[in-house]
Formats: C-alpha cells, sequence, structure tokens
C-alpha cells in the first residue's frame, strides 16, 4: 500500500492486557453525512482503560482513543454542518438526529446510535486494513490515529482560540463532568457535594461545582497527589476514600450528608457507599462505569425513608452540539478554567505510557498531541 493522505497510523487494541500496537490503516472514503478530521489531540480516559485492560470485553483489533479533536479536512455531499478547517470536538456518542429521544433534546439517550458497537452508523467502518478488512473504532471514533472518518453529528464546530488539548477534554472528561453537575444533577448554588473519584472526570466534576458555586465540596480520592489537586481545582475538604470514617466525615462537613455525592471511579464498593454519602433528599450520581456484570446491593430502606434518589450518567446528559459550543464559550470567557485539568502531553507513540498515567491515578489528565503546533501556550 502507498502512503498518502488516506493512509493513517493508528494504535489498536487487539487483546486485554497486551499493550496498543502500531498499525498502518486506510480510511473510508468521505461519502454521504461523512466527515474526515485530521486529528491534533485525544485525552487519555479510564474508559480506553476499560477496554485495554479487558473491564469492557471489546474484539480486537480496535483503533482506541475517544476524548479528541481536530480539524476537518473533507466532507461527504451530505453534511451541512461542517466544513473543510473547522476545529471540531469528535462526540463518542454520534446521535441520529430522528429518533423520538434525539427529537426531545436527549441526544445522550438516542436510540439508535452505533456507536457503542464501534461502527459508522451504516454499521461500516472508517478504518480498513491492508487487506481491506474493516477495523472498528472505539466508539465509533479511534481518535489514537492521525486522522479519523466519523458522521456529521459526531463532529461538532467550537470556537479557534479553543486550544486542541483542551478541545479533546471537552470530548469526554469535561462535558461528562460538567454535565453531571449541570444537567443530570442540577447543583444549585450553595448545594454541598461530595466527589468520589478525582482523576480526569472527578476533576472536571470540581469544575463543574465551582462553576455553579457549590459549597461545601468534598473530594474523596486514595491517592494524596489527586486530593491536592482537588483543592486546587476548588473542593474545600480532602478526604482519604479507605478512612473508616469517610461517611462520619462527610455528614460532619455537610451538616446531614451532601445535597449530591458524584462517583467517578466505577467500582462496586464506592458506588454501593454513595446514597450512604448524601442526606435526606439527597442525590447519588453513578459517573463511573464498572466493569460489565458489575451490580451493587442498595440499602432500599435508606432510599425510601430518605426520599433519596440514585441517577445514572450517560455523558453528562448532553446534547454534543449544543453543549459543546456552550462549554468551549465558558472556557473562552474564563469562567471554566479548562486548561487546569491539561496534564503531562505527549505523543502517539508513547500511547501506553499515557495508559500507564492512569493506572498509576497520577496528575492530571495526560493528553496526546498529533501533529504540529497545536497547543497555544
Ligand atoms: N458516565 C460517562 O458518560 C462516563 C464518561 C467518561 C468516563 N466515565 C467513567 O468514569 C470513570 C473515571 O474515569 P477517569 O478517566 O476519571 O479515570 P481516572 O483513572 O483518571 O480516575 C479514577 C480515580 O479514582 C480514584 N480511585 C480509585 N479507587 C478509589 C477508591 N476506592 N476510593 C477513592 N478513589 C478511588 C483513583 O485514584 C483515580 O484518581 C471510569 O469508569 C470511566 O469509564 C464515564
Ligand atoms: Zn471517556
Ligand atoms: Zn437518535
Amino acid at each position: 500500500m502507498t502512503p498518502g493522505p488516506q493512509t493513517v497510523r493508528a494504535r489498536v487494541f487487539n487483546a486485554p492486557g497486551e499493550a496498543l500496537g502500531d498499525e498502518e490503516l486506510r480510511l473510508a472514503d468521505v461519502r454521504d453525512d461523512l466527515v474526515r478530521v485530521r486529528l491534533r489531540a485525544s485525552g487519555v480516559c479510564g474508559s480506553d482503560l476499560h477496554v485495554a485492560d479487558g473491564d469492557w470485553i471489546a474484539q480486537g483489533p480496535l483503533v482506541l482513543g475517544h476524548e479528541g479533536a481536530g480539524i476537518v479536512e473533507e466532507v461527504g455531499p451530505g453534511v451541512g454542518d461542517v466544513r473543510p478547517g473547522d476545529r471540531v470536538v469528535l462526540s463518542w456518542f454520534a446521535p441520529c438526529r430522528r429518533c423520538r429521544n434525539c427529537a426531545a433534546g436527549l441526544a445522550w439517550l438516542c436510540q439508535n446510535t452505533r456507536a457503542l458497537e464501534n461502527t459508522l452508523p451504516d454499521g461500516t467502518t472508517g478504518f480498513i486494513s491492508v487487506d481491506g478488512s474493516p477495523v472498528p473504532a472505539f466508539l465509533g471514533l479511534g481518535t489514537f490515529a492521525e486522522a479519523t472518518v466519523v458522521p456529521e453529528s459526531a463532529a461538532v464546530k467550537v470556537p479557534d482560540g479553543v486550544p486542541f488539548p483542551v478541545a479533546a477534554l471537552i470530548g469526554c472528561a469535561v462535558t461528562t463532568g460538567v454535565g453531571a453537575v449541570v444537567n443530570t444533577a442540577g447543583v444549585r448554588p450553595g448545594d454541598s457535594a461530595v466527589v468520589v473519584g478525582c482523576g480526569g472526570v472527578g476533576q472536571a466534576i470540581l469544575l463543574g461545582l465551582g462553576l455553579v458555586g457549590a459549597d461545601p465540596v468534598v473530594a474523596v480520592d486514595l491517592s494524596e497527589e489527586r486530593l491536592a489537586l482537588a483543592r486546587e481545582l476548588g473542593a474545600t475538604h480532602a478526604l482519604c476514600g479507605d478512612d473508616p470514617d469517610l461517611v462520619d466525615d462527610v455528614r460532619t462537613i455537610t451538616g446531614d450528608g451532601a445535597d449530591h455525592a458524584f462517583e467517578a471511579i466505577g467500582k462496586a464498593a464506592t458506588i454501593g457507599v454513595l446514597p450512604s454519602l448524601v442526606g435526606r433528599g439527597g442525590q447519588a450520581v453513578i459517573v463511573g462505569m464498572p466493569a460489565e456484570g458489575v451490580t451493587v446491593p442498595l440499602d432500599t430502606f435508606d432510599l425510601d425513608d430518605g426520599g433519596k434518589r440514585v441517577l445514572g450518567c450517560n455523558y453528562g446528559s448532553s446534547v454534543p452540539s449544543v453543549d459543546f459550543p456552550k462549554i468551549s464559550r465558558l472556557y473562552l470567557s474564563g469562567r471554566l478554567p479548562l486548561d487546569r485539568l491539561v496534564g503531562r502531553v505527549t505523543t502517539l507513540d508513547a500511547v501506553n505510557g499515557a495508559l500507564d498515567d492512569l493506572r498509576r491515578a497520577a496528575g492530571l489528565r495526560t493528553v496526546i498531541e498529533q501533529g504540529e503546533d497545536s497547543w497555544a501556550r
């Protein structure tokens, strides 16, 4: 195969526990409502790790990465919303824009999306191997590649002033975390909140809580470094996740228990404890995604008696075409300091080390830079 603009390097999941492979793949032709995007930055998210480590069953080969941003290179004849040269954030939940939930403005609950099958809307793939076989891309994106082909509904234009690493994080952690606060939970100024798990998603929840003026805000993590970062991102208190007095300490800080508790890890034990961290009438919001098949026992008398709610949160209950530009504006106006979430910046070559950063639970979000001149320092 002759390398050309339609041939890209991609980092590919083959089997659980194996390092990601390095493949040269062909991109599908840009037809109908498809868009080719030259990727400029990708965050490395806990959901990528779920696949790499086998928590979520996936068939290899699969181009990994779902938190990305880039520049539109070519559009199909049916595309109206974006043009070549536009800066776009990719949505890992390409909505169909036609089903009942999409029509009702609930795009994150789209009934027809094929993104969870790791394909394009028509069931084909944006990547093709040298021998001509289809290569699926995680959540239909596959951002750990030089370029990708996605449906128009997955490529949302944002202002040029948003640096690519920030734009990449808007593609998952930020929209999920800020949306969990604003859309899913509807936190109001002065409400109390607990954030259990202060990695990339939990850090974005903390910024969301700062945006709406929650207080007090209790951060919980096992890592001292993550707790120190959480304080910098607005937590008023920090508690260690293995503290046997965690529930009592949260009650002491918040009065009767928090108005809102967010779990951003995806572990049965921390999801199970969540309702006991909220007070009467409080909400337990599950943002972290466990391994497939995990179930959690709940004290249902406590839920009834305390009038507590347990809410699942998918993509921060967000509509990408509305929320990506809105979050970008909040960043550009200085109200949402998203640069503070960008951690170590590395390259596609070092993607396996970036996955190790997640395993170590250290620092801020590691971001892969793709192409040149992408970080407006
Ligand atoms: N709901 C959604 O739409 C959505 C979107 C993105 C990510 N996620 C999920 O969110 C979760 C977190 O993703 P991330 O990228 O922030 O991961 P991450 O690895 O960066 O963060 C996880 C954090 O949890 C902490 N932690 C682990 N065990 C703990 C314990 N017992 N007590 C307290 N803290 C503990 C770790 O130290 C780490 O700081 C993952 O499950 C991911 O799949 C969900
Ligand atoms: Zn993610
Ligand atoms: Zn739909």
